[in-house]
């Protein structure tokens, strides 16, 4: 949609039928983009999605921007972006650029993308322009977006480096001059790593104030007033979504494959890891100890505020928790109709403890307040409230 708004033509591809099918139809599915946003587009011929790849044929440049998660060994799983790769090849034509979107660890774009799309091209005389230019989006920021969120852009060389810049400059306010792919492809993984160490470190300091009856959030305020080098982080149930707790383990598994190792951030995973395990010891810890199968309610699923998106939700492993320690289950989330195979149980269920997990619009713990019911709040919003205890 930004490339949209620049001026472009634009084709989407996607191997999901259902979900081009959706999007021609101007249902969009993503939340950032209304379906009005998506209506005009397609209304005014600048945009269209297909699942055949020959419709690239005629493109001046091709993103790539498929998933790259993890595998069963929690280990890069490029299967999406190699068969991407292969897919596009065969019709790329002569001054094409591609530029890869996708997370991933230093050295893709040149190790993985570009022999595939090389050795698949149509003729070995085409001459294709290579760059990586790694998304920065922050799913439901009312503030932050394509437009203005400046983009990291690194070539393999000087002409795809000139070609690279025109096009993100053109769908950007700011497109940021980097000297290779791979320096692009590490400040990806530097800045989702960053994150995900400073959850760490305050998760793991929310455990050591609470051991000693010190609120971590009156400590964070405080540490706060400091105008230089502090920036707050808050606790919460652990770390979720399709990138801060994935893009972290593309680091490990490439310092491994380059014979070191990751120690701080591997530590920082396990540290996040133990968070759903911990809020859930702290939720049964305000029920009566002679209940033997207490009922929990959780409160929110999706992996963050604002988002219906609950893949890699750290929620999963708090319930699965307390299922194991004899509770029985239920949850509400307003942005969420299911959840792993099951519905959701209206907020006045009679439940002995609930858990705040993730602060959606729309959750009212009124109910619950005036029943007595207490409450562990993982996402500090309800300070001082009676009944409500925080992280
Ligand atoms: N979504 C975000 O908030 C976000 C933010 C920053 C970076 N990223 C990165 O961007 C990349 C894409 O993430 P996403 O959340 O948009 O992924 P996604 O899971 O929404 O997948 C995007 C689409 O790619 C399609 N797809 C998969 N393989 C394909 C193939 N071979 N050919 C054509 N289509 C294919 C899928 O069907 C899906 O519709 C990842 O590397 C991710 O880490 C995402």
């Amino acid at each position: 949609m930004a490339a949209v708004d620049a001026g472009w033509t634009v084709i989407g591809i996607d191997n999901l039928e259902a979900k081009v099918a959706q999007i021609n139809s101007g249902k969009s599915p993503i939340e950032d983009i209304s379906d009005i946003q998506l209506q005009t587009a397609l209304a005014s011929g600048a945009y269209r999605a297909s699942i055949g790849f020959s419709s690239i044929a005629k493109a001046s440049v091709i993103t790539i921007c498929v998933p790259t998660p993890l595998d069963e060994k929690r280990e890069p799983d490029l299967s999406f972006l190699q068969s991407a790769a292969a897919a596009i090849a065969p019709f790329v034509s002569n001054e094409t650029l591609v530029v890869s979107e996708s997370t991933s660890y230093p050295g893709t774009l040149r190790d993985i993308i570009i022999p595939t799309v090389d050795s698949l091209k149509p003729k070995n005389s085409i001459k294709v322009y290579y760059a990586s230019a790694p998304e920065r989006v922050n799913p439901g920021d009312p503030v932050w977006n394509q437009k203005n969120t400046p983009r990291l852009v690194g070539a393999v060389d000087a002409a795809s480096q000139v070609k690279a810049l025109a096009f993100y400059e053109s769908i950007c306010d700011a497109a940021v001059s980097v000297s290779t792919p791979e320096v692009a492809e590490a400040a990806k993984l530097l800045e989702n790593t960053f994150r995900l160490v400073n959850i760490a470190l305050i998760n793991e300091f929310t455990q050591l104030c609470a051991a000693t009856g010190i609120n971590v959030h009156e400590v964070i305020d405080a540490a706060t007033s400091k105008p230089y080098g502090f920036m707050p982080f808050r606790p919460g149930v652990g770390v979720g979504g399709h990138c801060i707790p994935v893009d972290p383990l593309y680091l490990t598994w490439w310092a491994r494959q380059n014979g070191a190792r990751a120690e701080f951030v591997e530590t920082a995973d396990s540290i996040n890891r133990e968070m759903p395990k911990y809020v859930g010891q702290r939720a049964l810890e305000l029920i009566d100890s002679s209940i033997t199968k207490p009922r929990v309610l959780i409160l929110g699923v999706a992996y963050k505020p604002g988002v219906s998106d609950v893949r890699e939700t750290p929620v999963s492993e708090v319930r699965d928790y307390l299922k194991s320690q004899g509770a029985e289950v239920a949850w509400h989330d307003p942005l969420v109709p299911t959840w792993e195979g099951s519905k959701p149980v209206n907020i006045e269920w009679e439940c002995d403890v609930a858990i705040l997990a993730i602060r959606q619009q729309g959750i009212d713990l009124k109910i619950l307040v005036s029943r007595g019911t207490p409450i562990l709040d993982c996402t500090n919003s309800f300070k001082l409230r009676t009944g409500v205890t925080s992280l």
